[in-house]
Order: C-alpha cells, then sequence, then structure tokens
C-alpha cells in the first residue's frame, strides 16, 4: 500500500463508483488508500444510466431515501466541478431536468399519483398535458397521454465519471481481487499476498454483503437522429422505461429489473451477466413505443449488469461489527442510486471513518438497521 506518516492505511475493497468516490474523498482526507478491484468501474457503473433523479426514482415510504438522495443531488455540482478540474476530464453533467410519461390514462394516473407525493416532498413536479409534453420533447409519441416535468432532476455519464476518479487515483487502483481478514486484506485466492489496513471499507456492491442481493438490470444503447433532449422516464401501458441522452448523441434504454438469486453458469461471462432475449425485447418495444423514431436507430451495446439491492431499497453506509485490530465499514447496497448516492456516501464514509459528524441524512442508512449485517467469510467479497 502507499503510506504516508499522517493517514490510515485504508484499503477499498471494489472499485464501482462508489468505491472509487470514497477511495478519493479519503485520500483526500489524508489517509494513504489502495483500492482493490479486478475491472475497476467493469461492474454496475458500467451500465449505469447516471441518472440523478431522487424524485423520478422515490416511491412512496421511501421518504428517508428521497432526503438521502436530494442531499447527493445538491452535492453534484461541486463533486463534478471539482473532479473535473483535478483530472482534467469531463464528466457530462447536464442539468435540464426530467420528463415523466404516461402511455395511457392509467399510466398517467400513477404518474399524477407519484408527482403528488414528490411535491408533498418539496420536490418540483409540473403537470403538462399532451401538447406540452411533445412541444418540450417532439420525439415523443403522439399517442402518449401526457406526463410531469421534474425540472431538478439532472444527469451525468458514469463511465466519464469513473474515468475521472481512476484518473485522480492514478496506482492507487489495483486491478486485484481481495478479501478481508482481521488486519487487512489477501489478494487473490488461497494463500496470497497479505495488504495490512487500519480500516477495510467493503464497496462491492452486492458481493459478500449479507442482506444485500442482485438484481439483474438490462441496458441498450443506441445512435439515433430523432432522439430526446432531456431524460425521460415513461410507464408505456404498465411497462416501464427510461431514456437518457448523452450529449455525444448515445441514448441510453434501460432498465429491466429482475431478481436473480445466483448467476448460473449459462448466463454468465467474465465480462458479466449476459443480457435476456425477453428483457431486451421488452425494453426496446416499450422505447420504441414512446418514441417512434428510434425504430431506425443503431444498436450500439446491449448489456447487463446486477444492481446492488438492500430489504429496503437503501444503501449500507457504516461500521460493520467484527472482531480484528482493522475496522471493517461497509459503503454498498445502493440498489438503483449508486450513482446519485456517490457523493453523499463518500462524505459519510469518511465522517465514520475519522469520528466527524455524518451527513443528517444518512444517519439512518448504518448497516446495524438491519440483522446480523456481517460480511459473509467465505465468499470472495470482490467478483
Ligand atoms: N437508476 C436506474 C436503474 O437502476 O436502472
Amino acid at each position: 500500500m502507499i503510506r504516508g506518516a499522517a493517514g490510515l492505511r485504508i484499503a477499498v475493497i471494489g472499485g464501482g463508483i462508489v468505491g472509487l468516490a470514497c477511495a478519493d474523498e479519503l485520500v483526500r482526507a489524508g489517509h494513504d488508500v489502495s483500492v482493490f478491484d479486478p475491472s475497476p468501474a467493469g461492474g454496475a457503473t458500467r451500465a449505469a444510466a447516471g441518472m440523478l433523479a431522487p424524485g423520478g426514482e422515490a416511491w412512496f415510504g421511501e421518504e428517508a431515501l428521497l432526503a438521502l438522495g436530494l442531499d447527493s443531488l445538491s452535492r453534484w455540482p461541486g463533486f463534478a466541478a471539482d473532479l473535473e478540474q483535478r483530472s482534467g476530464r469531463h464528466v457530462d453533467l447536464r442539468q435540464d431536468g426530467a420528463l415523466l410519461v404516461g402511455g395511457d390514462r392509467d399510466d398517467l394516473t400513477e404518474l399524477l399519483r407519484a408527482a403528488a407525493f414528490l411535491e408533498r416532498s418539496g420536490v418540483r413536479a409540473d403537470e403538462l398535458d399532451r401538447p406540452a409534453l411533445r412541444r418540450l420533447e417532439p420525439s415523443i409519441s403522439g399517442r402518449a397521454a401526457g406526463g410531469v416535468r421534474l425540472p431538478d432532476d439532472r444527469h451525468v455519464d458514469p463511465r466519464r465519471v469513473a474515468s475521472a476518479l481512476l484518473a485522480v487515483l492514478g496506482e492507487r487502483v489495483l486491478r486485484a481481487r481481495a478479501r478481508p481478514v482481521a488486519d487487512g486484506v489477501v489478494l487473490g485466492g488461497g494463500d496470497g499476498v497479505h495488504v495490512p489496513a487500519d480500516v477495510i471499507v467493503l464497496a462491492t456492491g452486492h458481493a459478500g454483503l449479507r442482506h444485500v442481493r442482485p438484481v439483474r438490470g438490462e441496458v441498450v444503447r443506441v445512435r439515433s437522429c430523432d432522439a430526446p433532449t432531456r431524460v425521460l422516464r415513461a410507464t408505456w401501458h404498465g411497462e416501464r422505461v427510461y431514456v437518457v441522452p448523452r450529449s455525444d448523441g448515445e441514448l441510453v434504454i434501460g432498465a429491466t429489473e429482475e431478481e436473480h438469486p445466483a448467476t448460473p453458469q449459462t448466463s454468465a461471462t467474465s465480462d458479466g451477466p449476459l443480457p435476456t432475449v425477453g428483457g431486451v425485447a421488452r425494453l426496446l418495444d416499450t422505447a420504441r413505443a414512446l418514441l417512434p423514431g428510434i425504430d431506425t436507430a443503431d444498436v450500439v451495446e446491449v448489456m447487463a449488469r446486477d444492481r446492488p439491492g438492500s430489504p429496503d431499497n437503501g444503501p449500507l453506509i457504516g461500521p460493520l461489527d467484527r472482531q480484528g485490530p482493522a475496522r471493517l465499514l461497509v459503503a454498498g447496497g445502493h440498489y438503483r442510486g449508486g450513482v446519485l448516492l456517490a457523493p453523499v456516501t463518500a462524505a459519510a464514509l469518511r465522517a465514520h471513518v475519522d469520528g466527524l459528524e455524518v451527513p443528517a441524512t444518512a444517519r439512518c442508512f448504518t448497516p446495524d438497521r438491519f440483522k446480523y449485517p456481517t460480511h459473509h467469510r467465505n465468499e470472495d467479497p470482490c467478483t
């Protein structure tokens, strides 16, 4: 590990956007940090659409998660500007809001119920009739029943953010599997190299975290000459889809949600799980109904990754209770919100490490809210 005089030796296991953001924050706090991941930013971060959409993602009963998301959203402009300045890389943060679209009256009724919930929670949500919707985004089908505008939602390109974080972290990121032991981490399988650490951070998404399960998401990337300019999130005859425009002309179409208790050998490669015919067909059918102009779009990429879902859909951020000279903390289980929640997670994790005041919105997301929140000792935490 890279070791300086002042800081703690910290091993972060997992180099997705959350692990990298935590590592960066800890480096800036003066610690000696190493990140271990065989494929940094190659998991859920690679598939993520990058919607910074606490409003668009919120659901009834998730008020604490909504507050955490709103806190993190407010940190994004500073987080992005600072990262761009230090890395010299553009992360494509866009602040043009999002449109929720209802395909029929029933879909719209559901959207309007969600919009009323958001307004009660302090999120601006403006109802739009069909002409107003199509004036804002002419590429939306004339069959849409109406929609809701969320002017404060943002989006970012997670691949660019990860690449900027990897640039600033440099040689601190090691392409290696690691598992936690009492006083550090062990690399590779079996009797690999032992790396001592004072603090271990499990940022493995779902792998090796009790109470966190994989929820498969499939995503299609296309290039269209009839693309919307804002994020669209549609419910179309009960099917859901979102479409996120990138400034390089790509559209990210996502995402399925499938519970996969374990990845069977037939549907996984070393590059991650494989998409399914049904999942991709449903996504594209719904996207084409929403945006008829994408019928002739070029398909650039189809991929599947597992999101880390916790029992209450909220992340686990904070210390794990275990014996050993090294303290063990977790920053995982971010489910649909890894990109949105990266800045507040990094701030909260750093506060837990250094004994500082944890942001108020993150205090109820410590892992001790679940019973037995310990690491599965016989599972590889970095798969
Ligand atoms: N946050 C978008 C998704 O999980 O599909």
